[in-house]
């Protein structure tokens, strides 16, 4: 019988087939069984989410929903009586962003932890904001983690978080920058079909 690697130590392949934790729920007004990353949790002190939630593992969902302009930030709701079962699911990208940019409370989250060291886990960095273990994010040009949930920023070398994100004087690679743009005008088109008429 085939054995599937679970992700943690590396990123994904795409094309190869992982063991995946997913919970059956509503996401995008789509119910399925949905794969997911990082723990259960709330992010009442700084993005105002009281309810328990996961975030959607889009490494792993259908490439259509890649340029959705929700896809990144919706979260599927935890129920209680609804279990997390590791099923198989194809890696459709190796990246996973975190997409809430610079916004006030990612600037809050990283001001907090600031100098902080993360806690070296058995498959690389733990998140010290809600302990998603980093192992299968790649570092940037620059050779930092953004953990995928909230944006907290993490030397990839030392584990220290290293405050919000410099807003001048940083100069992207220009792999990065190719990258960063292709997904930035993905999500301004999947935004101009979804707005109305003017
Ligand atoms: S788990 Fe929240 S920023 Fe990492």
């Amino acid at each position: 019988m085939e054995k599937l690697k679970k992700v943690r130590k590396v990123p994904p392949k795409v094309g190869e087939y992982y063991l995946v934790r997913t919970i059956y729920g509503n996401w995008l007004g789509m119910l399925d069984n949905w794969p997911i990353i990082g723990p259960k949790h709330s992010d009442d002190e700084y993005f105002h989410l009281s309810e328990d939630h996961y975030h959607i593992d889009v490494r792993f969902t259908d490439p259509k929903f890649h340029t959705h302009a929700e896809a990144f930030e919706k979260v599927i709701l935890a129920n209680n009586k609804v279990p997390v079962v590791w099923r198989k699911r194809m890696c459709h990208a190796s990246w996973i962003y975190h997409t809430l940019g610079v916004c006030s409370s990612v600037i809050e989250l990283n001001q907090h932890y600031a100098g902080q060291t993360a806690r070296a886990g058995k498959s690389g960095w733990i998140c010290p904001h809600k302990k998603l273990s980093l192992g299968e994010i790649q570092p940037d040009a620059f050779g930092v983690i953004t953990c995928p949930l909230h944006g907290l920023r993490i030397d990839g070398k030392t584990g220290v978080c290293l405050g919000p994100e410099p807003r001048e004087g940083r100069v992207l690679g220009v792999s990065a920058l190719k990258e960063r743009l292709a997904y930035l005008e993905a999500r301004i088109e999947a935004n101009l079909a979804l707005a109305p008429a003017e």
